[in-house]
Order: structure tokens, then C-alpha cells, then sequence
């Protein structure tokens, strides 16, 4: 073969090669968008500012919106389901919107706004309180194991119970709500276990500790003498309800034992004080777990669990003064 001939053979060789090179890029194939917290635009659905708790849970969420450069838009639902259903209306109507995260007030009637975020795309996460819906109507529920603080709550009642009487009245936190609803049940759970008699049980609307001292008051009234043990459904209830006690002439933490739920900083004033005798923890701060979620969701990462339990414990007045103090120093709220 003479030598133009190769010549000519490599050329036409390397300008196919050329052109293919050209026409495979001539047709880009398109590139998935990978989100980053500086694209999520989320609506935040508050229960209210009912509780310390509550407070320290917004609180996790505005720091950490800002520190991730997430834009958070905030509705304070003053406790009220309807105020929810509105601002999830709302949320699923803003085009800036693309997560939307519920705290909710009850436990059920959010199926049809649920429905409607997931038809608009939005990613829906549930935090704090779970909700009887359909998993597939939300991206993941992340928060308490609020049954298991109910069983832990009757087994440190029994504990302060001790050997003496076992009436215990119940001071419940929303009747509606999912945190309300579990504790009382799993506190029945493990009541059994050192044979509780449960006196009586009323809820105070909306957490509201007002209510829950004048309950206390009129259990004090009616039940003169024979209540040995408190369980209230978070710390202010608790709180109230020891001011009834020692303003009855009774001695909380003494004559009546106490066991509260939350372990906020007042509750642990009041484990310190020896007046509450048990102080079961419930996680607030889950705005991290909750903003990664939404992020996996926008990214289309599936496999995710339909619930992540928060991680918590439990304080007792025996662990003693100076070593609670210790505890409360290193503690967020
Ligand atoms: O859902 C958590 C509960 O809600 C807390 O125990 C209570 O303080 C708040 O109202």
C-alpha cells in the first residue's frame, strides 16, 4: 500500500472519530439537579408556644435554618388544627415552597392536605408528634416514642411509690394530641408493675397549666388524703401541680410523688428542689434530622424509615442535687 494511501485511510479514520466525538456531545443527555440546603425553601407548621418544650423545638429549628442558609417560613398554629389545615394550604400554594414540615396539634385530619402537598410536590415531613395517615402520604415522621415515655413514667412512679399507697391521679396534657394519647397508654402499660390504682385522669386543653392546677386543686378537694403520686403529662403540668400540693399544706416530692415528662430546664429546677421526683426526657432538638430528611427527599433518596425514634432518657431527684445540676449546665433547654 503506498504511503498516501495510509495517509489518506488515518485521516478519514480520525475524522470519524472526530465527528462521532461531535455527535455524541451534540445531544447532552440532561443532568439530574442535586438540591443543596440553600435551595430548600421550607413552611414550618408550629403546634404554638404552649410549653418549654415548644419553645426549645422553634428554637432548634430557626438556628439551624439559619446556620444551613435554609429560608424558613414559620406559622404559629396558637394549638388550633384549623390554623394548620390553613397554613398547609397555604405552604402547598407558595411556588417558593418545597418542604413542608407538620408539628400537629391532633393526631388525625390532615389525610387531605397531605394529599394535596404530595399531588403539588411538595416533600412533607412529620416531626415531633406522629399522625394516624397513610406513611405514603409524607416523607418520613421523625420524634418521640412517646409510648415507651409512658412505660418509663409508670416504672419511675412505681419507684417513688415505693412501699407506700399507689393512687395516682392523672393530669393529662391535649386529649387530641399524640403525645397525650401514647404517654397515657403506655404509663397504663407499666402501671401494673407495682400495682398503680389510677384515682382519676383529666386532660388540660391546649397543655395549658392553668387548667392543669385547677385540676390538681380539685383533685386535692376531692380526694383528701389519698393521693400518693402525680403523673402529668409534661413538666409545666407538673410544675402546677406541685404549687397546688404545697399550697394544700401537702409536701411534694414528700407526701405526694411526682413524675413530669420533658426535662426542661424548669422541670430539672424542680428534680434539684427534690419536689418533682422523676423527669422524663423528651428530644426538642430535631430540626438537623428533620432539614436532612427534607434534603434526602428533594434529592429523591428513597429506603428512608417511615419513623425515626428520637433519641432520650430520664432524671430522678435521687441522682441528687449536685449531680443534676451538673446535667442541667450541659443542656440546651
Ligand atoms: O409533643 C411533645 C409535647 O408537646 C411535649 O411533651 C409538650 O410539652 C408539648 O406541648
Amino acid at each position: 500500500m503506498t504511503k498516501s494511501r495510509t495517509l489518506r485511510i488515518a485521516l478519514a479514520l480520525a475524522t470519524a472519530a472526530v465527528l462521532a466525538g461531535c455527535s455524541a456531545s451534540a445531544t447532552p443527555v440532561p443532568t439530574k439537579k442535586v438540591y443543596t440546603f440553600k435551595d430548600m425553601t421550607v413552611g414550618f407548621i408550629q403546634t404554638g408556644s404552649e410549653s418549654g418544650w415548644r419553645a426549645a423545638n422553634t428554637s432548634s429549628f430557626n438556628e439551624t435554618a439559619k446556620s444551613d442558609n435554609i429560608t424558613l417560613k414559620f406559622t404559629d398554629s396558637q394549638n388550633k388544627i384549623e390554623n394548620q389545615i390553613t397554613a398547609f394550604n397555604t405552604y402547598i400554594a407558595d411556588p417558593a415552597v418545597n418542604v413542608i414540615v407538620l408539628a400537629a396539634v391532633d393526631v388525625t385530619g390532615y389525610n387531605d392536605v397531605l394529599t394535596a402537598a404530595k399531588t403539588a410536590g411538595k416533600v412533607v415531613v412529620i416531626e415531633d408528634r406522629r399522625i394516624d395517615a397513610p406513611s405514603n402520604l409524607y416523607y418520613t415522621y421523625i420524634g418521640s416514642d412517646f409510648d415507651k415515655e409512658g412505660n418509663e413514667g409508670a416504672a419511675a412512679m412505681c419507684t417513688a411509690l415505693g412501699s407506700g399507697g399507689k393512687n395516682v391521679v392523672e393530669i393529662g396534657g391535649d386529649q387530641g394530641a399524640s403525645a397525650a394519647i401514647d404517654r397515657a397508654k403506655g404509663f397504663r402499660e407499666g402501671d401494673t408493675a407495682c400495682g398503680i390504682n389510677i384515682l382519676d385522669s383529666q386532660y388540660a386543653a391546649a397543655w395549658d397549666p392553668t387548667v392543669g392546677k385547677s385540676i390538681m386543686e380539685a383533685y386535692l378537694k376531692k380526694y383528701t388524703g389519698k393521693i400518693n403520686g402525680v403523673f402529668a403529662h409534661n413538666d409545666e403540668l407538673a410544675i402546677a401541680a406541685i404549687q397546688a400540693i404545697d399550697a394544700s399544706g401537702l409536701k411534694a416530692g414528700k407526701d405526694v410523688q411526682v413524675v413530669g415528662f420533658d426535662a426542661t430546664a424548669d422541670g430539672f429546677k424542680y428534680l434539684i428542689s427534690g419536689e418533682m421526683s422523676a423527669d422524663i426526657e423528651c428530644n426538642p432538638l430535631l430540626a438537623p434530622q428533620v432539614f436532612q430528611a427534607a434534603l434526602d427527599g428533594l434529592n429523591g433518596v428513597t429506603g428512608q424509615p417511615t419513623w425515626v425514634p428520637s433519641q432520650e432518657g430520664q432524671f430522678f431527684a435521687s441522682q441528687g442535687a449536685d449531680a443534676l445540676k451538673a446535667i442541667l449546665a450541659t443542656r440546651k433547654y
